[in-house]
């Protein structure tokens, strides 16, 4: 499976960054100014932006990202990373510290969840991939969540971010769409594991965000004994796109002060 990914900065440390379901790496271009500080190594995750799908109709499971990533980390040569994921990143992420939990220094934990989907949420995702298929793109998908993904302030003053996100659904590989919408629908659910989780955690959410709402993951952040939580003003679900400046200087100080 060959998983494209950019390789930025230096440092001690690496941050490790997953994006959100149906994005690229290009989510987290405001990010890029963390390499001034730190080695950011940014996957477009199996089949979307320019990594390699499975075959159509297939599953990617967020085992299966988890498993690429370590990979690329041990292709690039490092052993540990700061893992930060952004929504399905998130769900990511959690399977990366139950598979992988040698491989983590910290977690950074997105705009996300712990649970698995309600059965009626899992029938929905098949739904989607089918639609995906059959329409052999995933631009509705665009159109469909832009007003519950992107905050109002967003959509109104910042075109330049609601451009990135139109791009990034639109131009995304169906195959690869259909595979982790059916990975979604099929995975753990961490609620009860949270309490196990042992590496400096920082978890962040977008002021309103209406799919993970600040109280939701105020409350994940309580289950995490070694968590911080801090909110993003005036972001919606794409945080780290939408309000980068806040979103890095608390990773900053997170980086600084918390990872050895
Ligand atoms: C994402 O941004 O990755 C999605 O909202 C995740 C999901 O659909 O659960």
């Amino acid at each position: 499976m060959n998983v494209h990914f950019e390789m930025l900065g230096g440092g001690q440390d690496t941050i490790l960054f997953a994006h959100g379901f149906p994005f690229n790496n290009t989510m987290w271009a405001g990010q890029k100014d963390l390499a001034l500080e730190w080695r950011l190594i940014l996957p477009d995750l199996r089949g979307m932006g320019r990594s390699e799908a499975d075959l159509a109709g297939s599953v990617t499971k967020m085992e299966d990202f988890a498993d690429d990533l370590a990979k690329v980390l041990d292709i690039v040569g490092i052993e540990k990373c700061v893992f930060c994921g952004l929504s399905m990143g998130g769900y990511i992420a959690l399977e990366f510290w139950r598979r992988h939990a040698d491989r983590l220094k910290g977690l950074i934990l997105c705009d996300t969840n712990a649970q698995a989907d309600a059965p009626e949420n899992a029938q929905k995702r098949f739904e989607t991939a089918q639609r995906v298929e059959r329409e052999n793109s995933a631009a509705f998908l665009a159109d469909a969540n832009m007003q519950s993904l992107l905050a109002e302030g967003t959509l109104k003053q910042k075109p330049e971010v609601v451009r990135k996100y139109v791009a990034m659904v639109r131009n995304n590989n169906p195959t690869g769409v259909a595979a982790a919408a059916r990975g979604m629908a099929q995975r753990h659910d961490f609620s009860n594991e949270l309490q196990n989780i042992d590496v400096p955690t920082l978890v962040l959410a977008g002021e309103k965000d209406a799919l993970s709402p600040p109280e939701a993951m105020r409350a994940l952040a309580e289950r995490i004994p070694s968590a911080e939580f801090h909110v993003i003003s005036g972001a919606g679900h794409l945080a780290p796109l939408e309000n980068a400046d806040e979103t890095n200087n608390i990773i900053q100080n997170f980086m600084r002060n918390r990872i050895e």
